[in-house]
């Protein structure tokens, strides 16, 4: 390995570091960002930082087994593919760094990294609470439609992750989007649906939510649109952008509509899954400055209930009240580049 992945004295100055493309100096100096939505999202991402044993797993077990049958496939198979988007997630990551040139998104995605690792832990003590963890974490082994979810979202990630053009390192901030923003929102509904029966679950969503589309989605919001604009993108680039977000559109309601067959327990209909999904991607497709193509509903059940508990509030007063001024920063712009 060349000394100078490492320290460089004669590269760029930290201003002018890019995303795709330089070489950098190698000093991680968070006083002179290039983009300052980068430190603000490091910083929010610090406010948050939580741990699973702040959640009370302690009745989970026997909340669990009052559930009806349904009810507990739901539970089982949502965090079945949760807990691989994490997995993924953490992996495909450590990828995707090695394409960033500039340090201080590089130090971002070390902390992401770190969050990710933190919700496969926070899976593992659930389950484990649960008294099902081999059961669930087993289950892609057994049910072809979760596989097959699980399948496409690697694929996903593996298609652009060999970097090589700005081009490529768009569509694989691509695949991020998706996945922070569209592959988790059925199972973070889900376990909304499911609410006070599991407060367990439900609290531990409420965290791993929190960090997903607080930070982690604006986090590579950012990046795409960064890209985008530090280089010449072409135009069948952005098709292409448009037609991942397309898949992971089927891809989440495939999988949403076969749980909904296979498990109809709450009152959840195909058209309002198709609504909550459509919304989510149009919104999505705003946030990385690019045109909704989906058919706009007003804001379905899920949605709101996704929304009512991003707010934290009733997740532990004490916690909040020592985290205040923290809390207070959910309202910093993530979004000034
Ligand atoms: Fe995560
Ligand atoms: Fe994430």
């Amino acid at each position: 390995m060349d000394a100078k992945k490492y320290y460089n004295p004669h590269g760029e100055d930290i201003l002018n570091e890019k995303i795709y493309g330089g070489s950098p100096t190698g000093f991680v100096d968070f006083n002179r960002s290039k983009y300052q939505w980068d430190s603000n999202i490091y910083d929010l991402m610090n406010a948050n930082t939580w741990f699973p044993s702040e959640v009370n797993t302690s009745t989970e077990k026997k909340n669990f087994d009052q559930l009806t049958d349904n009810e507990q496939s739901i539970y089982k198979m949502t965090f079945a593919q949760l807990s691989f988007n994490d997995s993924a997630q953490e992996e495909y990551l450590s990828d995707f760094r090695r394409l960033t040139n500039n340090r201080l998104v590089k130090s971002v995605l070390s902390l992401q990294i770190m969050q990710e690792v933190n919700h496969s832990k926070s899976y593992a003590v659930l389950l484990d609470a649960c008294g099902n963890s081999d059961e669930v974490f087993n289950l892609y082994k057994y049910d072809a439609a979760l596989n097959r979810k699980n399948q496409k979202i690697a694929d996903q990630f593996a298609s652009y992750i060999e970097g090589g053009s700005a081009d490529k390192m768009l569509l694989s901030a691509m695949a991020s989007v998706n996945l922070e923003g569209i592959y988790f929102l059925l199972g973070f509904a889900y376990i909304y649906v499911l609410g006070d029966k599991v407060p367990g679950a439900r609290d531990m969503i409420k965290f791993i939510a929190r960090d997903e589309l607080n930070t982690h989605l604006p986090l590579f919001a950012n990046i795409f649109k960064t890209i985008q604009k530090e280089n010449k993108i072409q135009t069948s680039t952005i098709d292409s952008a448009q037609q991942m977000i397309e898949d992971a559109v089927a891809i989440e309601l495939e999988y949403g509509k076969y749980l909904l067959g296979q498990f109809p327990v709450m009152g959840i209909t195909e058209a309002l899954m198709e609504q909550t999904v459509y919304n989510y991607a149009n919104d999505r497709l705003k946030k990385i400055s690019l045109d909704p193509i989906f058919p706009e509903s007003p804001t379905t059940y899920l949605q709101q209930l996704v929304t009512k508990h991003l707010q934290m509030n009733d997740v532990r007063s004490n916690f909040f009240e020592s985290n205040v001024s923290n809390y207070a920063k959910s309202s910093i712009d993530l979004n000034d580049f």
